[in-house]
C-alpha cells in the first residue's frame, strides 16, 4: 500500500514539505479548491508551484474545482504523477482526455453520496479512482463509516470491467481508519501526519 500526504491542514507548508521529503511517502497530495466545487478556496497557481522548491516527491493534484481545463494545463508543468478530477462535475471525459495528453495518469475522484455506478462510462479513461471518505473541502474531518463499503463497491466494479486502475481513499484516514481501507492500492492521509510531532512514524504506522 502506498500512502500519499496532505498538507491542507499545514501550519507551515514549506517546514512539513521539507520533513515529508525525508520520509519515504510516496506522493505529496496537492489539494485545490476554486471556492465554486467546495465553498473553500486554496492558494493560486502562482503561490501553489512554488512547493517544488521544498519537495522532490511526485504530486498527486486532487482537483476540487467546477472547471479543471485550466488548472490541468497549470499543474501539468510540475512534478505531477496524477491529476485528479471529480466525477461530479460537467462534462468529465474532456478534462480525462486533456490530462492524458500530458503522458500524466487520470484520477476520478467520487464524492461520499454519489453512486458508484456513475464511475462507469469513464472506467476506460482512467488510471486511478479517489474515494471521497469525507465530504470533500476540508481536512481533519472523520472518516465516514460506509467508505469501506465503498471501496469494497469500487474494487468489485474494477474486477467486473477488467479495468486495471488504482483506488485510493481520502479523508479521515489514520491508524484506525486505514484498516478498512484493505481494498487500497494507495490511502492518503492529511492531518494524521502533519499535524503530529512524527510524520515517518505515522507514515509507517499507516503501511
Ligand atoms: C478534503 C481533502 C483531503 C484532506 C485530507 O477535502 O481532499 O485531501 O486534506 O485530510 P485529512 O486526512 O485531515 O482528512
Ligand atoms: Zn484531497
Amino acid at each position: 500500500m502506498k500512502v500519499s500526504a496532505s498538507f491542507l491542514s499545514s501550519k507551515n507548508i514549506p517546514k512539513d514539505l521539507l520533513t515529508l521529503d525525508k520520509t519515504d511517502v510516496d506522493f505529496i497530495h496537492v489539494d485545490i479548491m476554486d471556492g465554486k466545487f467546495v465553498p473553500n478556496k486554496t492558494m493560486p497557481f502562482s503561490e501553489m508551484k512554488n512547493i517544488y522548491k521544498f519537495t522532490s516527491k511526485r504530486l498527486e493534484v486532487h482537483l476540487m474545482v467546477s472547471d479543471p481545463i485550466d488548472y490541468i494545463k497549470k499543474y501539468a508543468e510540475l512534478n505531477t504523477e496524477c491529476i485528479i478530477i471529480h466525477v461530479e462535475i460537467d462534462d468529465p471525459t474532456k478534462s480525462l482526455e486533456l490530462i492524458k495528453k500530458y503522458s500524466i495518469k487520470a484520477g476520478l475522484a467520487i464524492k461520499p453520496n454519489t453512486p458508484i455506478s456513475d464511475l462507469v462510462p469513464y472506467l476506460p479513461y482512467i488510471d486511478e479512482i479517489l474515494v471521497m471518505s469525507v465530504e470533500p473541502g476540508a481536512g481533519g474531518q472523520s472518516f465516514i463509516e460506509n467508505s469501506e463499503d465503498r471501496i469494497n463497491e469500487v474494487r468489485d466494479l474494477l474486477n467486473e470491467y477488467k479495468i486495471k486502475a488504482l483506488i485510493n481513499v481520502d479523508g479521515g484516514i489514520n491508524d484506525t481508519t486505514v484498516k478498512k481501507c484493505y481494498n487500497c492500492d494507495i490511502v492518503t492521509s492529511g492531518s494524521f501526519v502533519v499535524c503530529s510531532s512524527d510524520f515517518q512514524e505515522k507514515i509507517s504506522s499507516l503501511r
